[in-house]
């Protein structure tokens, strides 16, 4: 392992249990173990402390005083970013696609809570995001404070790390259990999680299959936002790591009716789930990726028997965000 990587700031409680579901393995066939990183950590909890341990390091590291970011109002990771701001006395600007009809729940209420600095934009700005942060970055300097900006998801090299360092974690866990991991599924939003996790997978030479099942977007995107990743990492802390982003499996299918939408039937299946086994997913990210796994299921890519890690990558906030998209009888089962 090389020493150009930065020391995370420890933000999250790790290591994250790993815990087997004995009803969904029976009716499945499989054994599913479930990764709970929606536990990494109280009102920051998610995927993206593990990822934010990184890019606040070098931002702490750098002297910034201000973490500038974006991501849609029910944004998980503005909620994580929001909160460890104030955690480390910095400070938060986020601009979030949206306008302020959901402020009063879920994401954007802590967001607000916790006093980040939100700026409202449109979709085509968000387009231009990029422009719309570095403009911010230079407003910041004007005032003589130095500011970082931080990607959405957190999804760079740098964040990845995160998740390529999670591989250790989750292969000495599987070890410690006597489990044989064959497959790992994961949801994926903007591609960091599962870039790390397969940069991880490559470099500690674990021999699991890794799934990752596209929220928003399209496999082809994906796998070109990974291949920048992986330039990123390779150029900046691991010259020797050869990735590539065509080696990855990235499963189509599952996004329903886009983006941040939730049909009926996904509902009921989240609400059946949560009662047969008291996980609790939530309806754009994890609940898509679930029936990513069901489905790979059914298609014997995952084979009886074998054994596969789901990750949770949290999301209960975002459910609550999305509280009155649940219908009366999406909870009668
Ligand atoms: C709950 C949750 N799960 C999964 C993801 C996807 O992770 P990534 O953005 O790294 O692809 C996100 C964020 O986008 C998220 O908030």
């Amino acid at each position: 392992m090389n020493s150009n990587l930065p020391t995370p700031l420890r933000l999250a409680q790790l290591p994250t249990p790993m815990e087997y579901l004995p009803l969904p393995s029976a009716r499945l066939g499989v054994r599913i173990l479930v990764k709970r990183d929606d536990l990494t950590g109280g009102i920051t909890s998610g995927n993206k402390v593990r990822k934010l341990e990184y890019s606040l390091s070098v931002a702490k590291t750098e002297g910034c005083q201000v973490i500038i970011s974006c991501g849609a109002t029910q944004t998980n990771h503005g909620r994580a970013l929001a909160a460890l701001c104030a955690q480390l006395n910095m400070k938060c600007h986020l601009f979030l696609l949206g306008d302020e009809s959901d402020k009063d729940r879920g994401n954007h209420l802590l967001i607000r809570i916790l006093g980040a600095r939100i700026e409202y934009i449109k979709l085509d700005e968000y387009a231009n995001r990029h422009e719309l942060m570095t403009r911010a970055q230079e407003e910041y300097a004007q005032e003589k404070q130095k500011s970082f900006i931080i990607p959405t998801g957190a999804s760079d090299g740098l964040g990845s790390l995160g998740y390529m360092m999670a591989v250790l974690e989750i292969a000495e866990q599987s070890q410690a259990m006597g489990e044989k991991i064959d497959h790992i599924v994961v949801a994926v939003g903007s591609g960091g999680t599962m870039a790390g996790l397969f940069a991880g997978t490559t470099e500690f030479q674990q021999k699991w299959r890794l799934h990752g099942i596209t929220v928003c977007d399209n496999a082809d995107y994906f796998r070109l936002e990974s291949q920048k990743i992986f330039e990123d990492i390779r150029s900046h802390f691991l010259p020797h790591l050869e990735l590539d982003a065509n080696d990855m499996e990235f499963v189509d299918g599952f996004k329903g009716r886009g983006y941040g939408r939730s049909d009926g039937a996904l509902r009921k299946r989240l609400v059946a789930l949560a009662r047969e086994c008291g996980l609790v997913l939530d309806p754009v990210y994890t609940m898509k990726a679930w029936r990513g796994l069901e489905a790979l299921v059914e298609r014997q890519v995952i084979r009886p028997g074998e054994t596969v890690v789901f990750i949770h990558t949290g999301g209960t906030n975002g459910l609550l965000g999305h509280g009155p998209h649940f219908r009366m009888e999406d909870l009668e089962t």
